[in-house]
């Protein structure tokens, strides 16, 4: 067993990797640290460096959720302030003063009819929270029978018991262990009608379906679902009675190019979930925002519907301070415009690689871009070559994800893109 470095001095890249591979359980196992693992250490703006002193452009957001990059002075000031005030107080039992202000600061961003909101702590007890209110709900009002929850192929909603159930491309050992209620549908906007599938699924079991849930742009695949496949969408789930949730865990407050990817459609949402732009990675926070139809469906059937449900970081005090600062910067520096210019600058750069053979497409809104290549290997590829080349992006099958946070500048997007070109051309010859 490798015993801990005490002295900074020992605590080399090598040193801490070798106590990561005896110690740390990674997410997404069964996948080891490697030696090119990024060990980050400190970060400015939109770079980190590992404990080499490599220094990389983060064009991965590190989860997608540094939206601000590193190093925030306001938020990292604000965060330090409520905790020398007050670093959290329980909202089962009270409230806290960040947690009523954050709320009220959504709501004005949300607008009417999406005025109520309940934190949580990760975007997957944000999508946990949704289903478990779509089913009480119906419950509440008297069908019980409503349990059926909806999802698109390629979606990815959480790693909780009932996300993860909705999130299709589980391997075939958590397909086994999925609680049954949850239906995984053809994605809207590849059949002609944009939501063919769901339109036949609801024909024959609209009366049991508790809610349908979507992303504006999957986080997977950088997928959008066009505007008006969102409409019939929303359509439908009128006609059958079935609550709409939105998961904008990923595109909520900026990604891409609106506050809100739903605002791209002008579709309303029943439930709306969003988590990492709201604190931008600074602190973890997530947050339910819903209509008072819904509260109030809880609310005037108190002794029915109690909702038992709520962690005891609900509204963490610095976390919702982080929130406040958050978007208080994405405002003051204008990052949703940014997020769109800057996303259209990368999208136009890509789409020189449309006409290559191995390239099957190119999509992304804002600052969520996709380039999908012919297969899981080369994709890998391309993120190595770039990592090479000093700039971090994810892949997802056989996807290259590119989505640097929105304070990124001009001349970085085009350092990601040249990267990325370079890493795609490169990827013409056959490996070593
Ligand atoms: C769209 C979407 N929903 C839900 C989640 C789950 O969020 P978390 O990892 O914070 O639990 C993610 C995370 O990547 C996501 O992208």
């Amino acid at each position: 067993m490798n015993a801990l470095p005490t002295d900074p001095a020992v605590e080399s890249r090598a040193g801490l990797l070798a106590v990561d591979a005896d110690h740390l359980w990674h997410p997404w196992s069964p996948s080891r640290v490697s030696p090119d693992t990024v060990v980050a250490v400190s970060g400015r703006g939109c770079e980190v460096w590992d404990a080499d002193g490599r220094r990389y452009l983060d064009a991965k957001s590190s989860g997608l959720n540094a939206t601000l990059g590193y190093g925030c002075r306001p938020v990292i000031d604000a965060v330090n302030a409520q905790l020398s005030r007050l670093m959290t107080y329980d909202m089962g039992e009270g409230a806290n003063v960040p947690a009523i202000r954050l709320a009220r600061r959504v709501a004005e961003l949300t607008g009417p009819p999406l005025t109520r909101t309940f934190f949580c702590n990760s975007g997957s007890e944000a999508m946990e929270t949704c289903i478990r209110i779509a089913r009480f709900y119906h419950a509440v009002l008297g069908a019980p029978r409503r349990h059926l929850v909806v999802s698109f192929e390629n979606a990815y909603h959480g790693a909780t018991m009932a996300a993860a159930a909705c999130s299709a491309g589980s391997s075939p050992v958590a397909k086994e262990v999925t609680p049954a209620g949850f239906v995984t549908l053809p994605r809207p906007g590849r059949a002609a009608d944009g939501a063919g599938a769901l339109r036949d699924f609801l024909a024959r079991h609209g009366d049991r379906t508790a809610a349908v849930l979507v992303e504006p742009v999957q986080s997977r695949g950088g997928h959008l679902l066009p505007d008006a496949s969102l409409r019939a969408v929303r359509e439908l789930c009128d006609r059958h009675g079935a609550l709409l949730v939105l998961d904008e865990v990923t595109t909520g407050f900026g990604r891409t190019g609106r506050m809100f990817g739903y605002q791209h459609s002008g579709v309303r949402p029943d439930l709306l979930a969003t988590s990492k732009g709201l604190t931008a990675g600074y602190m973890s926070l997530a947050a339910v925002t819903t209509t008072e139809h819904v509260f109030d469906v809880f609310d005037a059937n108190k002794t029915k519907a109690g909702f038992v449900h709520g962690h005891t970081h609900s509204g963490h005090a610095a976390a919702c301070a982080a929130g406040l600062a958050v978007l208080d910067v994405v405002e003051s520096e204008g990052l949703v415009a940014n997020a769109e210019a800057r996303g259209a600058q990368l999208l136009a750069a890509l789409e020189e690689t449309r006409p290559l053979p191995y390239v099957r497409d190119v999509r992304g809104r804002g600052l969520l871009v996709s380039l999908e290549l012919d297969g899981s290997r080369r994709a890998a590829r391309v993120r190595a070559h770039m990592k090479d080349g000093g700039v971090l992006v994810r892949r997802t099958g056989p996807n290259v994800l590119v989505a640097p946070p929105l304070i990124v500048t001009r001349d970085e997007t085009e350092r990601i893109a040249t990267a990325l070109l370079a890493a795609v051309s490169a990827t013409a010859t056959p490996a070593p």
